[in-house]
């Protein structure tokens, strides 16, 4: 396999640390790995025995602004090198300080036709203490199926040129595919891409959003977890980007709650895994198998009912 194995990290760059800490680990029930010391302020958080899965910089972008996808070999990344250095990409070899900062064994950096910055990895090493969050009943749900999914928004990049880099050159297969008409003239399509069993560890399509990415999914493997992250979100009054609902492609159970940054986690429990011996494509109509409405949504339907409606005039109580 010459292709990339799993999204092993992310790098977002934040303009309110403390918010950020309180969010992943307080909220989403993540831990602390190290508070960054280099020209850089952040910490990294650990949702596995890996050393880091998100590394939270400081700066003004409120964004994605690195994601780190590993190979299973440094032979395997030599030849995916070979693969996209022919393709025209620019690939360039992460410096000593970099590939000690994300503790991997070797890094190199490339971007995808949208302009992320990736950086294919080898290694990415463990922590040195066994994974401990202070809320969750379960686990994440890590292992093969790397940290979670992911989704850059394209841009305007036509599919073919992203495929040909996601699909064509670092080896993703697609999954499924969803086209859903919004509203009148409003268009979702998607675009889901697995590199091992989890349904999808990318996701590309044109939606109109602000930033470089939609969401990263977070999957627990205890659905009490999600239900319990669920009050703590609604009680921090974090805002809300849908309620708790399924997805028809991968069957996850989830809700989405925007980062302190104004993109969103999915929260979810349930995935399907893909089993490319038997996995059909399908191209389905609807983003949503039920729930997963938006607050405004919510609102307009239970907010305008109050109980004292239900009790009749004059009745004694
Ligand atoms: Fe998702």
């Amino acid at each position: 396999m010459t292709g990339v194995k799993e999204l092993a990290y992310v790098v977002y760059e934040v303009s309110d640390l403390a918010d950020w800490e309180h969010f992943g680990c307080t909220l989403l029930g993540m831990q602390l790995g190290e508070r960054l010391d280099g020209d850089v302020a952040g910490f990294t958080l650990r949702t596995d025995e890996k050393a880091h899965r998100w590394i939270i910089t400081e700066g003004p972008a409120d964004d994605l602004v690195r994601s780190g996808y590993e190979v299973e070999s440094a032979d395997a990344l030599d030849a995916l090198i070979a693969s996209l250095t022919a393709a025209g990409v620019e690939v360039t070899e992460g410096d000593a300080a970099l590939v000690a900062a994300r503790k991997v064994d070797r890094l190199v950096l490339v971007a995808d036709p949208m302009g992320n910055q990736i950086e294919l990895v080898t290694g990415l090493a463990d922590a040195e203490t066994p994974f401990a969050s202070d809320v969750l009943l379960g686990d994440f749900v890590t292992g093969s199926g790397g940290a979670g999914h992911q989704v850059p928004l394209s841009k305007g990049v036509s599919r073919e040129e992203y495929l040909a880099f996601y699909q064509d050159l670092l080896g993703f297969k697609i999954s499924d595919i969803i086209i859903e008409e919004l509203a009148p003239g409003i268009v979702a399509d998607l675009i889901f891409l697995h590199c091992n069993p989890r349904h999808h560890s990318v996701a590309l399509g044109d939606m109109p959003h602000p930033k470089k990415t939609h969401h990263f999914m977070v999957e627990v493997t205890d659905i009490r977890d999600v239900g319990l992250a669920y009050d703590r979100c609604m009680d921090a009054k974090q805002p809300f980007e849908m309620t708790l609902g399924m997805h028809p492609n991968d069957h996850m159970f989830s809700f989405y709650v925007r980062t302190p940054s104004g993109f969103s986690v999915e929260y979810g429990w349930g995935g399907l895994l893909i089993d490319d011996a038997t996995w059909e494509v399908q191209t389905l109509d609807r983003l949503h198998w039920w729930g997963h409405r938006p607050p405004e949504v919510v609102h307009e339907l239970l907010g305008q009912a109050p109980f004292t409606n239900m009790i009749p005039e004059g009745a004694n109580h």
